[in-house]
Protein backbone atom coordinates (compact mmCIF):
# COMPACT_ATOMS: atom_id res chain seq x y z
CA UNK A 1 0.00 0.00 0.00
CA UNK A 2 1.17 3.35 -0.78
CA UNK A 3 2.25 6.15 1.99
CA UNK A 4 3.06 9.44 2.18
CA UNK A 5 4.80 12.30 3.79
CA UNK A 6 3.07 15.20 5.30
CA UNK A 7 3.86 17.98 7.52
CA UNK A 8 1.24 21.11 9.04
CA UNK A 9 3.83 23.57 9.39
CA UNK A 10 4.66 26.01 11.78
CA UNK A 11 1.70 28.72 10.03
CA UNK A 12 -1.03 25.82 10.04
CA UNK A 13 -0.38 24.82 13.86
CA UNK A 14 -0.23 28.88 14.40
CA UNK A 15 -3.58 29.33 12.80
CA UNK A 16 -5.39 26.42 14.22
CA UNK A 17 -5.93 24.81 11.12
CA UNK A 18 -4.59 21.29 12.57
CA UNK A 19 -8.34 19.66 12.80
CA UNK A 20 -9.12 21.55 9.15
CA UNK A 21 -5.75 20.13 7.40
CA UNK A 22 -6.12 16.45 8.63
CA UNK A 23 -10.03 16.41 8.72
CA UNK A 24 -9.37 16.53 4.74
CA UNK A 25 -7.31 13.44 4.52
CA UNK A 26 -9.04 11.60 6.86
CA UNK A 27 -12.63 12.34 4.72
CA UNK A 28 -11.07 11.82 1.77
CA UNK A 29 -10.80 7.95 2.87
CA UNK A 30 -6.83 7.92 3.43
CA UNK A 31 -5.46 5.98 6.46
CA UNK A 32 -3.61 7.61 9.07
CA UNK A 33 -0.52 5.35 10.30
CA UNK A 34 2.06 8.12 11.64
CA UNK A 35 1.35 11.34 13.96
CA UNK A 36 3.27 13.53 15.84
CA UNK A 37 3.64 16.96 17.30
CA UNK A 38 7.31 18.45 17.51
CA UNK A 39 9.67 21.30 17.40
CA UNK A 40 12.03 20.55 14.06
CA UNK A 41 15.62 21.05 14.66
CA UNK A 42 18.12 22.50 12.65
CA UNK A 43 19.74 19.44 11.13
CA UNK A 44 16.51 17.65 10.42
CA UNK A 45 15.33 20.87 8.25
CA UNK A 46 17.97 20.87 6.57
CA UNK A 47 18.00 17.52 5.65
CA UNK A 48 14.40 17.32 4.68
CA UNK A 49 14.80 20.49 2.73
CA UNK A 50 18.57 19.45 1.39
CA UNK A 51 17.09 19.71 -2.09
CA UNK A 52 16.86 23.41 -2.11
CA UNK A 53 20.11 24.44 -0.28
CA UNK A 54 21.24 26.13 -2.89
CA UNK A 55 18.26 28.38 -3.55
CA UNK A 56 17.84 31.98 -2.05
CA UNK A 57 15.11 31.19 0.05
CA UNK A 58 16.57 28.47 1.76
CA UNK A 59 18.10 30.13 4.44
CA UNK A 60 14.59 32.12 5.37
CA UNK A 61 12.31 28.36 4.66
CA UNK A 62 14.76 27.00 7.61
CA UNK A 63 14.41 29.80 9.77
CA UNK A 64 10.62 29.41 9.66
CA UNK A 65 9.88 25.90 9.65
CA UNK A 66 12.24 25.60 12.60
CA UNK A 67 10.51 28.73 14.32
CA UNK A 68 6.85 26.41 16.11
CA UNK A 69 5.70 23.09 16.38
CA UNK A 70 4.93 21.30 13.04
CA UNK A 71 2.58 18.00 12.69
CA UNK A 72 4.50 15.35 11.08
CA UNK A 73 2.14 12.54 9.62
CA UNK A 74 2.23 9.41 7.62
CA UNK A 75 -0.68 8.48 5.44
CA UNK A 76 -1.59 5.43 3.37
CA UNK A 77 -4.13 4.72 0.69
CA UNK A 78 -3.72 3.88 -3.10
CA UNK A 79 -2.63 6.77 -4.84
CA UNK A 80 -1.83 8.82 -1.93
CA UNK A 81 0.88 10.68 -3.10
CA UNK A 82 -0.65 12.17 -6.01
CA UNK A 83 -3.93 12.91 -4.52
CA UNK A 84 -2.73 14.42 -1.49
CA UNK A 85 -0.75 16.97 -3.90
CA UNK A 86 -3.63 17.83 -5.30
CA UNK A 87 -5.39 18.45 -2.11
CA UNK A 88 -2.69 20.53 -0.65
CA UNK A 89 -2.26 22.43 -4.14
CA UNK A 90 0.43 24.39 -5.84
CA UNK A 91 3.33 25.80 -3.72
CA UNK A 92 2.30 29.46 -3.94
CA UNK A 93 -1.25 29.66 -2.56
CA UNK A 94 -1.92 32.79 -5.14
CA UNK A 95 -1.63 29.96 -7.77
CA UNK A 96 -3.45 27.47 -5.89
CA UNK A 97 -7.08 26.46 -6.51
CA UNK A 98 -9.82 27.41 -4.64
CA UNK A 99 -10.85 23.98 -2.36
CA UNK A 100 -7.24 23.25 -1.73
CA UNK A 101 -5.39 23.47 1.12
CA UNK A 102 -3.00 26.32 -0.29
CA UNK A 103 -5.69 27.84 -2.01
CA UNK A 104 -8.19 28.17 0.81
CA UNK A 105 -5.92 29.15 3.50
CA UNK A 106 -2.91 30.85 2.02
CA UNK A 107 -1.39 33.64 0.16
CA UNK A 108 2.02 33.81 0.59
CA UNK A 109 4.45 30.82 -1.18
CA UNK A 110 6.54 31.01 2.26
CA UNK A 111 3.49 30.69 4.38
CA UNK A 112 2.05 27.76 2.44
CA UNK A 113 0.41 25.69 5.51
CA UNK A 114 1.74 21.59 4.66
CA UNK A 115 4.41 19.87 3.34
CA UNK A 116 3.36 17.02 0.93
CA UNK A 117 6.46 14.04 -0.61
CA UNK A 118 6.32 14.77 -4.39
CA UNK A 119 7.48 11.25 -5.26
CA UNK A 120 7.59 7.70 -4.69
CA UNK A 121 11.24 8.30 -3.86
CA UNK A 122 10.77 11.46 -1.23
CA UNK A 123 8.03 9.67 0.17
CA UNK A 124 10.25 6.78 0.84
CA UNK A 125 12.82 9.36 1.88
CA UNK A 126 11.24 11.49 4.34
CA UNK A 127 9.13 9.01 6.11
CA UNK A 128 12.34 7.28 6.67
CA UNK A 129 14.26 10.71 8.02
CA UNK A 130 10.72 11.92 10.39
CA UNK A 131 9.88 7.97 11.88
CA UNK A 132 11.03 5.06 12.72
CA UNK A 133 9.63 2.11 11.69
CA UNK A 134 7.94 1.70 15.32
CA UNK A 135 6.61 4.50 15.13
CA UNK A 136 3.91 3.50 12.15
CA UNK A 137 0.86 1.54 12.81
CA UNK A 138 -0.53 -1.03 10.29
CA UNK A 139 -4.12 -1.00 10.67
CA UNK A 140 -7.23 -1.35 8.06
CA UNK A 141 -10.36 0.49 9.12
CA UNK A 142 -13.05 -1.29 9.13
CA UNK A 143 -14.83 1.61 6.85
CA UNK A 144 -12.60 0.39 3.98
CA UNK A 145 -14.76 -1.94 2.24
CA UNK A 146 -17.64 0.91 1.78
CA UNK A 147 -14.99 3.24 0.38
CA UNK A 148 -13.04 0.91 -2.01
P1 LIG B 1 9.00 23.03 -3.26
O1 LIG B 1 9.51 21.67 -2.90
O2 LIG B 1 9.34 23.58 -4.60
O3 LIG B 1 7.40 23.12 -3.11
P2 LIG B 1 6.30 22.15 -2.44
O4 LIG B 1 6.28 22.44 -0.96
O5 LIG B 1 5.01 22.55 -3.10
O6 LIG B 1 6.70 20.73 -2.75
O7 LIG B 1 9.53 24.10 -2.18
C1 LIG B 1 9.62 23.76 -0.82
C2 LIG B 1 9.15 24.92 0.00
O8 LIG B 1 10.04 26.01 -0.17
C3 LIG B 1 7.78 25.46 -0.40
O9 LIG B 1 6.72 24.74 0.17
C4 LIG B 1 7.86 26.87 0.11
C5 LIG B 1 9.33 27.24 -0.03
N1 LIG B 1 9.57 28.07 -1.23
C6 LIG B 1 9.74 29.43 -1.06
O10 LIG B 1 9.70 29.94 0.07
N2 LIG B 1 9.96 30.21 -2.17
C7 LIG B 1 9.98 29.67 -3.43
O11 LIG B 1 10.17 30.44 -4.41
C8 LIG B 1 9.79 28.26 -3.59
C9 LIG B 1 9.81 27.64 -4.96
C10 LIG B 1 9.58 27.50 -2.46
Amino acid sequence: MERTFLAIKPDGVQRGLVGEIIRRFETKGFTLVGLKFQKVSRELAEQHYGVHRERPFFPSLVEFITSGPVVAMVWEGDGVIASARKIIGATNPLNSEPGTIRGDFGINVGRNLIHGSDAPETAQTEIALWFKDEELVAWQPHLTPWLH
